[in-house]
C-alpha cells in the first residue's frame, strides 16, 4: 500500500491496495487514521461490487440509506447519482451538489462520512472540488474569528427556492414561510472542533446557510462574501478528476465540496453511501 498527500491542506491518495487487503485490520486501521487526519482519502482502482462497497462502509461505521427514488434497486444503502438514461428513464439523480456544501448540514445529525465510488466516470469533466473547513477557518482574520466565536448559524435545505404552481400568487414573505415550514432551519455551532485533529473548522457554506445568529443583514452579507472568497481560492482547492473505480471517502463536517458540470455527451455514474459514525 502506498499513501501520498494530494495537497498540503486536504486529501491523501492510496494506491496499491486491494479489497481483500482492506479487510485486514492492520491495513484498514491506518487507512482509517489517514482519513481522520487528512479529511479526504481517495483509493485508486477499487474494482468492487456494490456488496463490497457496503462492506467497506461497514468497516467505517453504519451505512445510512438516503432513500428516495434513486436508491439502488437492490441495495438501499446505495444512492445512484447519474446522468445516464436507460429505457427512457433516468438511472439516478442527474445534478447534485454543484455548489459548496458540507453533506446534509441541513439535518440535525448529519452522517459523519460520505463515500463515492466512480462506477462510470469521465476524466475531463464532472470533477469534484474539495476544500478543508479547517483550512478555511485558519485563513479567517483574527477579527473574523472573534466575531463568529461562540455563534450558531441556521442551515437551510436549499436557498434556491423552487417555485411551483402551488406557490404562484404568494407574497415573498408567504413563500418564505411556506418553504421554511417544508424545510425547517437547523441550528448548528458555526465553529466546531474536529475530535480527531483538535482543529477548529467553519461549519456552514453560504449556499447552505440562512443566516448567522445575531448578525444583521450587513454582517451576514460580509461574512458570506468572506467565506465565498476563501472557498473560491484556487490555491486551496483540490480538484478531483475522477478515474474509473476511484473510491473517495471524506468526513462530511470538515470537508467542503462541490461538483462541476459534466460535458454534453459524457456519461457519469457514481454510487454514494452515507455512513454514520459507529458510536452514533
Ligand atoms: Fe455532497
Amino acid at each position: 500500500m502506498e499513501v501520498r498527500s494530494l495537497t498540503t491542506f486536504i486529501g491523501a491518495e492510496i494506491t496499491a491496495v486491494t479489497f481483500e487487503e482492506l479487510r485486514q485490520p492492520e491495513i484498514c486501521g491506518p487507512i482509517h487514521e489517514t482519513l481522520h487526519q487528512r479529511e479526504l482519502i481517495v483509493l485508486r482502482d477499487m474494482a468492487i461490487t456494490p456488496e463490497q462497497q457496503i462492506e467497506l462502509a461497514r468497516m467505517i461505521g453504519r451505512p445510512v440509506p438516503l432513500g428516495g427514488q434513486y436508491q439502488h434497486p437492490r441495495f438501499p444503502e446505495i444512492a445512484v447519482f447519474s446522468n445516464a438514461v436507460r429505457n427512457g428513464k433516468p438511472l439516478g439523480v442527474a445534478r447534485v451538489g454543484n455548489f459548496w456544501h458540507q453533506d446534509s448540514s441541513f439535518a440535525k445529525n448529519p452522517a459523519a462520512y460520505s463515500m463515492l465510488h466512480g462506477v462510470d466516470v469521465p476524466h475531463t469533466s464532472g470533477h469534484t472540488l474539495y476544500a478543508s473547513a479547517c483550512d478555511v477557518y485558519d485563513r479567517l482574520t483574527d477579527d473574523w474569528k472573534a466575531r463568529i466565536d461562540g455563534r450558531t448559524a441556521l442551515h437551510t435545505y436549499t436557498k434556491r427556492i423552487r417555485i411551483t404552481q402551488d406557490h404562484i400568487g404568494l407574497s415573498v414573505a408567504e413563500l418564505r414561510a411556506r418553504v421554511e415550514a417544508e424545510y425547517p432551519l437547523t441550528e448548528h455551532p458555526l465553529v466546531k472542533r474536529d475530535p480527531f485533529t483538535g482543529r477548529r473548522y467553519v461549519y456552514g457554506a453560504p449556499e447552505c446557510l440562512d443566516r448567522v445568529s445575531g448578525f444583521d443583514a450587513n454582517d451576514n452579507d460580509a461574512f458570506f462574501r468572506r467565506l465565498n472568497s476563501l472557498l473560491e481560492d484556487r490555491e486551496h482547492i483540490y480538484v478531483h478528476r475522477w478515474r474509473p473505480r476511484d473510491l473517495a471517502l471524506w468526513k462530511t463536517a470538515t470537508t467542503y465540496h462541490a461538483s462541476t458540470a459534466v460535458e454534453p455527451g459524457q456519461v457519469r455514474t457514481v454510487h454514494r453511501i452515507s455512513i454514520a459514525a459507529p458510536d452514533s
